[in-house]
């Protein structure tokens, strides 16, 4: 959350600063800043409530050859949105912004007495503490550690001085920040897509870690100001996975990339003529797989979706397996005791989520395995895990999440296979997972290139409605989670998931004319029980949608029917139906479908 932007060397400045808040706007739209320095240590600061463009049409109507200068792009957690809680914030000389949250910066505010607040953010009070400490014999970057150990919280920040326009100094515990090295030119940013076009070589801060980046080079220091050695990395993303290329919204083309970016995750991971899935990376050997007795699955959200319906295909893969899908926000603050031989699946596209990577560092702590399922390559969350794999779906822009989930449930799946096999699974039972995964890319294709009308259709029919009830059994439970949760996320309907079977233990009372049902049915052997369900809906005069792979007469206003031969890795192709329902009613909505109201894509506060 927030995005934090920054360069020095001898290009003018706003140009990366104002592309890259543009690019790492996902991670939060509520206001945008950027501050400058250039002649005669002037520093022009510019502020503006609202998204980026709004700050670009500030900042185009003020050229500047200003070689330094630092931006960020705000998701409050600490004072309303608005042109004054806007980073930058200044304090004397210095100008900071910041990523997370500095717990105790009302006890720091009473200790500051003399300093005259003018902000009602947490973030003004780590900038007027490091503009306390740093007077005529100190260095920015010595004030920066001396305020830094007396911080609570969370940060991601960058400083810079009208004092000494020549470095920013950067440091970070527990949001992410990457070091750009240029020729001679230096850039921060919150990730690394800010980067792509201006360079391809970054160091990735650590926790505990801060920098002094000037044009010219890098120091690397941890708290104690002693030197750190930079690892510099190639980052492999291209321009063109962080462009639009040609769709309305990147949220359309995400959905619609599902083909491409499902066969990246299961390339050389499995081998149909062989019967085999292999994931490599886990670094446990057959061994330490074949000892494995629980598995614990943590992510939040969609990913947490993920790992629920996970959770079905690894429980039908691997006897005897016990399993645990928890929501992050809460395994973090519970008693929990995790048995003998179990490893944790931490699951997370951006590899940044707070909630997530609390319980990663617990889970470690008691000296369990981790194995992360991660696609933003080089983010905490991989760097943390003992190992895992990163699903390959590329950049995910748009704010909610969909190309993920598919990869997530993908690499599950293939986590289970190998987990089977190793443990000694009948052939045929496991190679019939390893088939559905190979066909998927292509029934996905079919989706997305030919029902898309037809789905825009149905959702404008439904988009005036103000409530939805999913509901779908067993594998579809989850789906019917993930599909409410798109939907409400986008279109601000009120949406909720239930499984099939609770219908009738009490939300069924809320069936009237303001609410729309989507049920999800597969051809199988629960058909005839999900749709027993659906008559009840039915009974009460509902308004049925359904999503299924069925042939078979279903009573209900409106019916996708999704063709295909796959049978078990089916709910994930009624997923991708929902998505595009999801997408085109935001769409019938006028919504921002992009970047819906109060979010932000990666949530590294709690
Ligand atoms: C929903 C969505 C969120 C994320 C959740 C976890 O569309 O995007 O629910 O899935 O915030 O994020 P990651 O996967 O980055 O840990």
């Amino acid at each position: 959350m927030c995005g934090i932007v920054g360069c020095v060397g001898e290009k003018q400045a706003k140009n990366y600063l104002i592309s890259g808040l543009h690019r790492l706007e996902y991670r939060g739209y509520d206001s945008a800043g950027i501050v400058t320095i250039g002649e005669n240590n002037k520093a022009d600061l510019l502020r503006a409530k609202g998204k980026v463009v709004k700050l670009e049409a500030l900042a185009d109507k003020k050229p500047s050859t200003d070689t330094i200068g630092i931006g960020h792009t705000r998701w409050a957690t600490h004072g309303e949105p608005s042109e004054k809680n806007a980073h930058p914030h200044k304090a004397g000389d210095i100008y900071l912004v910041h990523n997370g949250i500095i717990e105790n910066y009302k006890e720091l505010k009473t200790e500051l007495k003399n300093y005259k607040f003018i902000t009602d953010t947490d973030s003004e009070v780590l900038a007027a503490l490091i503009n306390s400490l740093y007077d005529q014999n100190t260095t920015l970057a010595d004030s920066v550690n001396q305020a830094l150990k007396l911080v609570v919280g969370t940060y991601g920040i960058a400083v810079i001085s009208v004092r000494n326009p020549d470095e920013i100094v950067v440091a970070r515990s527990g949001s992410p920040l990457i070091i750009g090295v240029g020729d001679n030119e230096t850039y921060i940013a919150s990730d690394a897509s800010a980067l792509i076009g201006f360079t391809d070589k970054a160091i990735y801060l650590n926790d505990g870690e801060m920098a002094i980046c000037r044009g010219d080079g890098v120091e690397l220091r941890d708290m104690s100001a002693q030197p750190i050695s930079c690892k510099v990395e190639t980052i492999e993303t291209d321009m063109q996975a962080i462009q639009k290329q040609g769709y309305e919204h990147f949220l359309l083309k995400e959905i619609c990339e599902q083909p491409s970016t499902l066969r990246s995750t299961l390339s050389g991971r499995i081998n149909v003529k062989d019967k085999e899935a292999n994931l490599g990376g886990l670094n446990l050997s057959s061994d330490e797989l074949r000892k494995i007795e629980h598995v614990v699955i943590i992510g939040c959200g969609t990913a947490y979706y993920a790992g629920l319906l996970g959770l079905y295909y690894l429980e039908q893969l691997v006897d005897g397996l016990t399993i645990d899908v928890v929501a992050a926000s809460e395994f973090r603050y519970r008693s929990f005791h995790l048995p003998k031989h179990t490893v944790a699946l931490v699951i997370s596209q951006s590899g940044e989520t707070a909630d997530t990577l609390a319980c990663l560092r617990e889970i470690k702590r008691r000296g369990i395995k981790t194995l992360g399922i991660i696609n933003a390559v080089g983010s905490t969350i991989a760097r943390e895990v003992d190992g895992g794999v990163y699903v390959h779906a590329g950049p995910e822009i748009s704010v909610a999440s969909t190309k993920a989930f598919t990869s997530q449930v993908a690499a599950i799946t293939m986590f289970g296979i190998q987990l089977a096999q190793v443990k000694g699974a009948d052939v045929k039972e496991v190679s019939k997972y390893i088939e559905e995964l190979a066909k998927l890319p292509d029934e996905i294709e079919k989706i997305v290139s030919k029902d898309k009308e037809k789905i825009e259709k149905v959702a404008k029919r439904y988009a005036q409605y103000e409530h939805a009830l999913y509901f779908g059994r067993d594998t579809l439970y989850p789906v019917a989670m993930e599909g409410a949760l798109k939907l409400k996320e986008i279109s601000y309907i009120q949406a909720e998931g239930y499984a099939a079977g609770e219908l009738k233990h009490g939300p069924i009372a809320l069936i009237d004319d303001t609410f729309f049902e989507v049920a999800l049915l597969i051809d199988n052997w629960l058909f005839d029980k999900s749709l027993s369900t659906l008559e009840e809906v039915n009974a009460r005069g509902g308004h049925i949608f359904v999503i299924t792979n069925s042939k078979k007469a279903i009573k209900s206003e409106e019916i996708i029917r999704v063709n295909t031969k796959l049978d078990i890795l089916a709910p994930i192709l009624i997923n991708v139906v929902q998505q595009l329902f999801a997408y085109y009613v935001a769409v019938a909505r006028g919504n921002d479908v992009d970047q819906p109201r109060n979010l932000a894509k990666s949530v590294t506060v709690e």
